[in-house]
């Protein structure tokens, strides 16, 4: 088993412009968010990518994949939410006592059972919502991706996940009845944009423990298919969502390496489940390198040709708007510089 605390390797300067922060979510129970979240970040991590999940789930499934167990955890995100900085980012729990980078470029924070009780605890707090969000500020910036394993309900914690992160995606099995279940979700997630976080988008759903070759699935696809190409001219949060490829098929060897501490890699490197989580990886990188550099571009100068005026009695074609991107980062505020060691535990920088 991995030991969670090894010696450090050396300084990494963050290397990212931006951090895509995700929330994994399904109210529905076993559905494979865990599975995802772990093996996906660890993936993006062995591709150099620097990666931070966050377990929001009192099961502590995603810290104890990771081979962290929960005895070894002295600060956790409870002790997190319970203490978070204030509004003006200074204060509370530091978040880089509670952090444990468990492979190089892949760091977890992590939960014990005790966060069940944070739903009770915070429940009159008025900013119950928020304290996740001013938790990972600072985190930002040593982490280009942040993953939340959410609990299967839409309590404090899921909240919580929604209120930080910019996008949303929907680890999911191919059955009728999670379907309905999917459309309750994006509500949940339009509600938060009415709200809390107006930038919140559901970037995609991934399909897990997928048999393509069943009639069933096929028709679960299909019919998500449509309803996300019935979303794509309105306002919704969910309206450049898709199903992304590829699907993770149905693999024991996903469901055996949890026990052992072990991502997917590391107990079965070249087994159906890691090619596909390695596929994933490899797509929503692509992904998010191409929104980079779109965002980067600086605008086309237009160039005004000579105006023309033909009096056809018919309305000018308005130029056509480029798809907005999936939830692209407004600027952080300014947040403590920290530096993250690989495989150590992290310091902050000298100021
Ligand atoms: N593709 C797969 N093939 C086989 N087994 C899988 C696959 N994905 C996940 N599993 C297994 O299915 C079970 C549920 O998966 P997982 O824990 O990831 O779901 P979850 O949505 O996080 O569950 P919960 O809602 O309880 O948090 C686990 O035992 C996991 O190992
Ligand atoms: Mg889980």
């Amino acid at each position: 088993m991995p030991d969670a605390r090894r010696p450090s390797r050396g300084t990494t300067e963050p290397s990212h412009a931006l951090t895509r922060v995700v929330a994994f979510m399904n109210q529905k129970g076993g559905v494979g968010k865990t599975t995802t979240v772990v093996n996906l970040a660890a993936a993006l991590a062995e591709l150099g990518r620097k990666v931070l999940v966050v377990d929001l789930d009192p099961q502590a499934h995603a810290s104890l994949h990771l081979g962290v167990d929960a005895e070894s955890v002295g600060v956790s995100v409870y002790d997190l939410l319970l203490d978070p900085p204030g509004p003006d980012g200074r204060g509370g729990t530091d978040p880089l006592d509670a952090l444990r980078c468990v492979r190089p470029n892949l760091a977890v924070l992590p939960a014990v059972t005790d966060l069940a009780a944070a739903e009770s605890e915070l429940a009159s707090a008025p900013d119950r919502q928020q304290r996740l969000a001013r938790v990972l500020e600072p985190l930002k910036k040593v982490y280009e991706f942040i993953f939340m394993d959410c609990p299967p309900s839409l309590g404090l914690l899921t909240l919580n996940g929604l209120a930080a992160a910019r996008e949303v995606i929907v680890p999911m099995k191919a059955e009728f009845l999670a379907l309905q279940g999917v459309g309750k979700l994006f509500q949940t997630v339009h509600l938060m944009g009415q709200g809390v976080n107006p930038h919140l988008r559901v970037t995609g759903v991934v399909m897990c423990m997928h048999d393509e070759s069943t009639r069933h699935a096929k028709e679960v696809v299909a019919d998500l298919e449509r309803y996300f190409a019935e979303a794509r001219d309105q306002k919704l949060p969910w309206s450049s969502a898709r199903i992304y490829r590829p699907a993770i098929r149905r693999n024991v060897k996903l469901a055996e390496s949890p026990s052992f501490g072990q991502t997917v890699f590391e107990y079965a490197a070249d087994c159906p489940g890691a090619e596909d989580y390695r596929a994933l990886a490899l797509a929503m990188a692509k992904e998010w390198d191409e929104l980079l550099a779109r965002l980067s571009r600086p605008p086309a100068a237009e160039k005004p040709g000579p105006e023309v005026v033909v009096k056809t009695g018919a309305r000018k074609p308005s130029p056509r708007r480029p798809a907005a991107p999936p939830a692209a980062p407004g600027p952080a505020p300014a947040a403590p510089q920290v530096v993250v060691r690989d495989d150590a535990p992290p310091t902050r920088a000298a100021p």
